[in-house]
């Protein structure tokens, strides 16, 4: 089953309202016209706005970083997935590590997290990865699965198809350690299969999966020349247009 190339550049609490303007307007340029592959930036939420109206009309999505599981209340410091969809963000990354890690977040609050987007018609760019501790010892399918269960849980295949996977093991995240193409491609076909036991096979050839840690212009046309990496989630190397552009041209290629 084709699945058309999507490529993510998460800036994480990086490049604030006028730097990100800077770097949409880079990005406006150089991508207006792209077809044949789907390109979202993740801001921070203040730059959101300045992002939004600078890519409008481009076919370049924005996606928020985080969203929370209500949708409105006494929640200080929190943003709802109606408010993101208001600020106009299409997409909102969910259950990334470094929420997992740093800020809590459960296979539980993933998956409230989930509905609440799919609620608020946003499209879930739902995050998975194993620790290196798990990696090591042999248990990253089983751990990875575990948080597809979690994420899942109660979901049918409506909700899946609305959403985008992500397989980020986190020993690979921002340590320029990346999978080996093999590595990334045995768990995606893991995750594959995963979900074939328990969503309509239609639903499941149809869902992209992409794949993020150090992804790098040097390393992402050997990934996502695998068949089961239907893209990237890149980190670091989203935030500078010289390096961001040459994985959008990976992408491009496979397709
Ligand atoms: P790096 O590309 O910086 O490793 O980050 C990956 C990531 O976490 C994207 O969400």
């Amino acid at each position: 089953m084709a699945r058309r190339p999507f490529v993510v550049g998460n800036w994480k609490m990086n490049l604030g309202p006028g730097e990100a303007d800077t770097l949409a307007i880079a990005l406006k340029r150089a991508l207006w016209d792209r077809q044949a592959v789907d390109v979202s930036v993740a801001p921070p939420y203040l730059s959101i706005p300045e992002v939004v109206n600078r890519l409008r009309a481009t076919g370049i999505g924005v996606a928020a970083q985080n969203c929370h599981g209500q949708p409105a209340g006494a929640f200080t410091g929190e943003v709802s997935a109606p408010m993101v969809r208001a600020a106009g963000c299409t997409q909102v990354l969910i259950g990334h590590s470094e929420r997992r890690q740093y800020f809590g977040e459960t296979d539980e609050s993933v998956n409230l997290k989930i509905r609440a987007a799919l609620d608020a018609d946003l499209e879930p760019i739902v995050c998975v990865g194993e620790a290196l501790f798990v990696r090591e010892a042999g248990k990253a399918v089983a751990v990875v699965e575990q948080q597809l269960e979690g994420a899942l849980s109660g979901l049918g295949s409506e909700a899946l198809e609305r959403c985008t996977l992500a397989y980020e093991p986190v020993w690979a995240i921002g340590t320029g350690r990346t999978a080996s193409p093999e590595q990334a491609e045995d768990m995606h076909r893991a995750i594959r299969t995963w979900l074939s036991g328990r969503f309509p096979k239609a639903a499941v050839g149809a869902l992209r999966i992409l794949y993020g840690g150090s992804v790098t212009p040097a390393n992402a046309a050997l990934l996502l020349a695998q068949p089961d990496i239907d893209g990237a989630l890149v980190g670091g190397a989203s935030l500078k247009i010289e390096t961001f552009l040459p994985i959008v041209e990976a992408a491009t290629t496979r397709s």
